[in-house]
């Protein structure tokens, strides 16, 4: 993505090893599986797989952020399901609680087991409620088909936005799994990555009622983050707002 490629990174993080740090002194190293604040790119399969590769190599853990991709958002319960590999530790959070504050971090046994009694501990640690509304959720998810959810909800928006592109050229990639999406504007004229019309677009959905988010290095990247659970008639007005908010700002 924006013309980095696998083998382009691969070669980085063996440049990196090689003069920088020995890998054999990393401990571990942490992906999201699809980035969030960083714009919404999903790591590309063989590039998972090669991590999960150089990291048994060297002994390192590999830990998935998956806060921000867990719990159904991109159509699995979570994101690794779609690498084919594993992770060794996984930290998680935001969807568990459905709103409620909860965090947690699971992984193989041999490294959850390696703190002693009392050894991993927080003040909201083990919070009864919070467990309590993590379970409801998980059970939401199951009963009600979300992982499907996300990926009809997220199939609906991408075509949206793929229509509305015909219209605004400035729209230059519509990308991301399941219910995880994102919009990235360039300028028309430069070609060059737009944080003004991304901000414009938000402001002027907020006009309208509609809260969007920005996002990636360039804040040109506008990423949707709404429930699962959203109602049909709910997603379609909010469709029909970015729509209208897209079109007024080109205009
Ligand atoms: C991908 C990702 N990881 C970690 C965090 C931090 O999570 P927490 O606030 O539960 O520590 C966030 C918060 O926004 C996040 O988006």
């Amino acid at each position: 993505m924006h013309g980095t490629t696998v083998e382009q990174s691969l070669g980085v993080l063996k440049k990196l090893f090689a003069a920088d740090v020995d890998p054999n002194r990393v401990a571990a190293i942490i992906v999201e599986p699809v980035q969030g604040e960083g714009g919404f790119y999903p790591v590309p399969v063989a590039f998972m797989k090669a991590l999960r590769e150089i990291c048994d190599q060297h002994g390192i853990l590999l830990i998935a952020d998956e806060v921000q991709t867990g719990f159904a958002r991109t159509g699995k319960l979570f994101a690794m399901e779609h690498y084919g590999v594993a992770a060794d530790l996984t930290t998680m959070a935001k969807g568990l609680g459905g709103g409620f504050p909860i965090a947690a971090v699971t992984g193989r046994a041999e490294i959850m087991d390696a703190p002693g009694p009392g050894g991993l501990g927080g003040t909201y640690a083990g919070n009864p409620i919070g467990v309590a509304a993590a379970h409801a959720v998980l059970d939401v998810i199951k009963d009600e088909d979300l992982c499907n959810r996300a990926e009809q909800l997220g199939g609906r928006l991408k075509q949206r936005l793929a229509s509305i592109r015909e219209k605004a050229p400035e729209i230059v990639d519509i990308r991301g799994p399941g219910f995880m999406n994102a919009v990235e504007f360039n300028d028309v004229t430069t070609n060059l990555p737009s944080a003004d019309f991304a901000n414009k677009v938000r402001l002027k959905a907020l006009e309208k009622g509609l809260i969007l988010l920005t996002c990636g290095v360039y804040g040109n990247v506008i990423r949707f983050l709404a429930p699962i659970t959203i109602q049909d008639g709910v997603f379609a007005e909010a469709l029909d707002i970015l729509e209208a908010s897209i079109l007024e700002v080109r205009a």
